[in-house]
């Protein structure tokens, strides 16, 4: 069954929500109550988590526990991909050392980056590698995914290499659209400036129509 990109968007975002109910020691919750922390609406949620299968119970709501641990499995959570980061600068460490991919289905198995300078030093507890060790590094671990922390034109030879070496998933937070070219890929771009420029008709949205009231 082909599960919409809205309501994919969503379970992490339930999935943080019940979370933060467990440290509140709430362990039951309606889904009304549920869609008020949310600011969505109560039958929103039933329909979203009817793609998956019965997770309430008629009169009793939700079991905050349970719920959670269903949504781990449907993010596939549990299974550790293994990652590699290519781009040991300021994003690149950034990411590597404020993420917890163990928590998000990850485990970064390795950095790399093409300045030899930067060979050895440990980010996050992880040596940072040569790209020249990238080739014979995915022949022996065949890691999933890789996470593209470098410039545009860096991504776009990097991306052809790493396809042909069968890593087929990338966070993608260079300015390159490689889906257009890999049409095929698992991709998952990430542009903070996007967000920003959506902040930005945002905001103009909302000042006329304050002006128009
Ligand atoms: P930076 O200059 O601090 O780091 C880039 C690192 O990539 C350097 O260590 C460099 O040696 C390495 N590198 C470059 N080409 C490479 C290659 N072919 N193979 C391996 N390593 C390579 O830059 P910063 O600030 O970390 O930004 C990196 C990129 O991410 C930039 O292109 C920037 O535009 C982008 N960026 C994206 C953001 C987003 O929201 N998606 C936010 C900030 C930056």
């Amino acid at each position: 069954m082909k599960i919409s990109d809205s309501v994919i968007r969503r379970l992490p975002r339930y999935y943080r929500q019940l979370g933060e109910l467990l440290l509140e020691d709430i362990h039951k919750i309606s889904s009304k109550e549920l869609a008020k922390k949310m600011s969505l609406t109560a039958s929103q949620i039933r329909q979203d988590f009817n793609n998956f299968g019965e997770f309430g119970q008629q009169g009793y709501g939700y079991n905050v526990d349970l719920l959670r641990q269903e949504i781990a499995k449907i993010l596939n959570l549990h299974e550790k991909k293994s990652t590699i980061l290519i781009g040991a600068g300021n994003l690149g460490t950034t990411i590597a050392a404020h993420i917890d991919f163990e928590s998000l289905g990850f485990h970064l198995s390795a950095i790399f980056d093409k300045n030899e300078k930067l060979t050895g030093t440990l980010v996050a507890g992880v040596p940072i590698t040569h790209t020249d060790q990238l080739k014979e590094f995915c022949e022996n671990n065949a890691p999933e995914a890789a996470i593209l922390c470098i410039p545009k034109d860096a991504s776009t030879e990097l991306v052809k290499n790493l396809t042909s070496y069968g890593v087929n998933s990338f966070w993608n937070f260079s300015a390159y659209d490689l889906h257009v070219d890999y049409p095929q890929a698992t991709v998952e771009n990430v542009y903070l400036g996007d967000s920003l420029m959506a902040l930005s008709f945002k905001t103009q949205q909302q000042d006329s129509k304050i002006n128009h009231n």
